[in-house]
């Protein structure tokens, strides 16, 4: 059965261009609740061990100086199916293929400064919530805030 939490980040770019509000917005009205939010700034380690699955690819360098280049907004959200449901909303990675009405083709410029971050599976939105959020798990493999 699918899970019903995913997690996301506003990214530097889209916080810089002032779309808090308006992407925070379409999360709402797309039926996602808000589990947990937090304005923040990653250090460098923390986004090298975020996006360490990465580590080997050429735009890992570039990655890392982008997202800790201004605040990010990270958050956790709750609808049912959720992953897939905010992968909908979001829209392709690269913004040139996104759909129209999606976060990213309104609001991203490029494939690397795309406005925000969806997990692509359950299993590593309740990671990504949990390596956010709190230095031991705050999250069970419901959903549930347990921490
Ligand atoms: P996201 O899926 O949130 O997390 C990994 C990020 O790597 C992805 O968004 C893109 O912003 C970035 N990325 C993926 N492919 C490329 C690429 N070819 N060039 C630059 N950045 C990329």
């Amino acid at each position: 059965m699918a899970g019903n939490i995913t997690f996301t980040m506003i990214k530097p770019d889209a916080v810089r261009a002032g779309n808090i509000g308006a992407i925070l917005k379409m999360i709402n009205d797309a039926g996602f609740r808000i589990v947990a939010m937090e304005l923040t700034r990653m250090s460098k380690a923390k986004a090298e061990k975020f996006y360490d699955i990465h580590k080997e690819r050429p735009f890992y360098g570039e990655l890392v100086d982008f997202m800790t280049s201004g605040p990010i907004v990270a958050a956790v959200l709750e609808k049912a199916n959720a992953v897939e449901e905010f992968r909908k909303l979001i829209g392709a990675t690269n913004p040139a293929q996104a759909a129209e009405g999606t976060i990213r083709k309104l609001f991203a410029a490029s494939i690397g400064e795309n406005a925000i971050h969806g997990a692509d599976s359950d299993e590593n939105a309740l990671r990504e919530a949990n390596f956010h959020f709190a230095t031991s798990s705050m999250f069970d493999k419901s959903g549930n805030c347990v921490g």
